[in-house]
């Protein structure tokens, strides 16, 4: 009998084995609106056409772009982009070099040494995570913290199932928090519900972390897929490293570059002292030790692309173009659905399709009838609040998603 043979099944992670039971479906009108991956109006992946020019570039000069170990950190021309990207270029905390980078492993890895980060050096300060939340934020926090260690949770939706942040009951969750404590934020476009506060509503928010000395822990995965630009899906980070709070950002390039499995992202931390550039180093050279201990070195390919847009102005502009062909098709699939919607006679209130933003939208339909749109129609949706990705949805197959949700909520309750 093999040595390991009391390892238990593993439970599979809910949102990728949809994936493997959408692939084994043999329904002609199967739909995935499972997955977190843009998909282009044919229901296809798509490569950006910045990223296939800056692939070109790359390839044509593999003296320069060659497959050495990058410095530890990542290359700096790879940090300065991510900076830019996340910051906007003129933006104070980098004039005032308190923005400590390192390179990681997507966002996914960001979120990891970011997490390692606070845990060995902000040990004892309560970790707060939105009361809902990325599913794999519970496991990364679980990795870097230790089963031990236990996360609280602040209101984020209204716990009747209203489709709102309920505020009142989040700013005072963040009130009466210990001092100093540590607020995972989604930066925007929040997954899985896809309702964001409002500006006036960060401003609010900026106040208490600015009263109560807490760190804001941003996951930055979908800037520039919210609103199609990088400054308005900027303004809560931006604000708060202008503004004094100590921040730590995961950020990831999976979503906005299309980069999803060269798994390339950068973990940020901008410290509040000014003229503290040796304080700058040592926050990067902790964030490099925890790399160097788990994976040692990031990997440059997805790197070289990132910089090679970030620093070249005529492919900056066209990334940012390809940024707003993708989230106004988001849009665009918001309102087709909705009119569908309305047209057929859905019963219900399904204003929030048009209203949420980004790549996901809680349907609010129940796990019943979550399962019925999938056994009865092969419609692919996460169970939690029926999250539904927005890419999915195509100009082919929005009247056939609308459908199937009419006979969902007129026969399941
Ligand atoms: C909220 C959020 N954070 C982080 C990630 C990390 O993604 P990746 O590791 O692929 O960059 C995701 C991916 O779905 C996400 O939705």
């Amino acid at each position: 009998m093999s040595a390991f043979a009391h390892v238990p099944a593993s439970k599979p992670d809910a949102i990728l084995h949809l994936n493997t039971l959408f692939a084994q479906d043999q329904s002609p009108n199967k739909v995935s609106l499972g997955v977190g991956a843009y998909r282009d109006e044919n229901g296809k992946p798509w490569i950006l056409p910045s990223v296939k020019a800056a692939e070109a570039v790359i390839s044509a000069d593999l003296t320069k772009y060659n497959k050495e170990y990058p410095p530890q950190p990542g290359y700096p021309l790879f940090l300065k982009s991510c900076q830019e990207f996340l910051l906007g270029e003129d933006h104070t905390a980098i004039a005032e070099k308190r923005v400590a980078s390192c390179q990681s492993l997507s966002g996914t890895g960001s979120l990891h040494v970011g997490m390692c980060f606070l845990m060995n050096n902000y040990a004892g300060h309560q970790f707060y995570m939105p009361s809902v939340t990325w599913p794999n934020h519970y496991g990364i926090f679980e990795k870097a913290y230790g089963k031990q260690s236990k996360y609280l949770e602040y209101t984020y939706l209204f716990k009747d199932g209203q489709l709102k942040i309920d505020f009142e009951s989040m700013k005072k969750d963040m009130n009466n928090a210990p001092n100093e404590s540590i607020f995972l934020l989604h930066a925007c476009a929040h997954n899985p519900s896809g309702i964001d506060l409002s500006k006036d509503q960060w401003m609010e928010v900026l106040a208490i972390f600015k009263a109560k000395k807490h760190v804001a822990f941003f996951d930055v995965a979908y800037q520039g897929f919210a609103t199609g630009s990088f400054e308005e899906d900027g303004f809560a980070t931006r604000l708060f490293a202008r503004e004094g709070v100590e921040i730590v950002v995961a950020q990831s390039f999976a979503k906005n570059f299309g980069l999803y499995g060269e798994r390339v992202g950068c973990c940020h931390i901008v410290h509040t002292d000014q003229n503290n550039a040796q304080l700058t180093l040592n926050l990067q050279g902790y964030m490099c030790l925890i790399v160097r201990q788990t994976w040692s070195m990031s990997p440059v390919h997805g790197a070289y692309i990132v910089q090679t847009i970030g620093q070249d102005p005529e492919l900056k502009k066209q990334f940012l173009v390809d940024v707003q062909t993708m989230s106004s098709r988001i849009k665009k699939m918001r309102q087709m659905l909705y009119d569908e919607l309305m047209r057929i006679g859905t019963k219900g209130d399904w204003t929030h399709i048009l209203t949420c933003i980004g790549m996901f939208t809680f349907t609010g339909l129940t796990p019943a009838q979550v399962e019925h749109m999938k056994v009865k129609h092969a419609v692919y949706l996460v169970t939690q609040g029926g999250r539904m990705s927005m890419c999915g949805l195509t100009e082919k197959n929005v009247a056939y998603v609308a459908a199937a949700m009419k006979e969902t909520v007129e026969n399941v309750k």
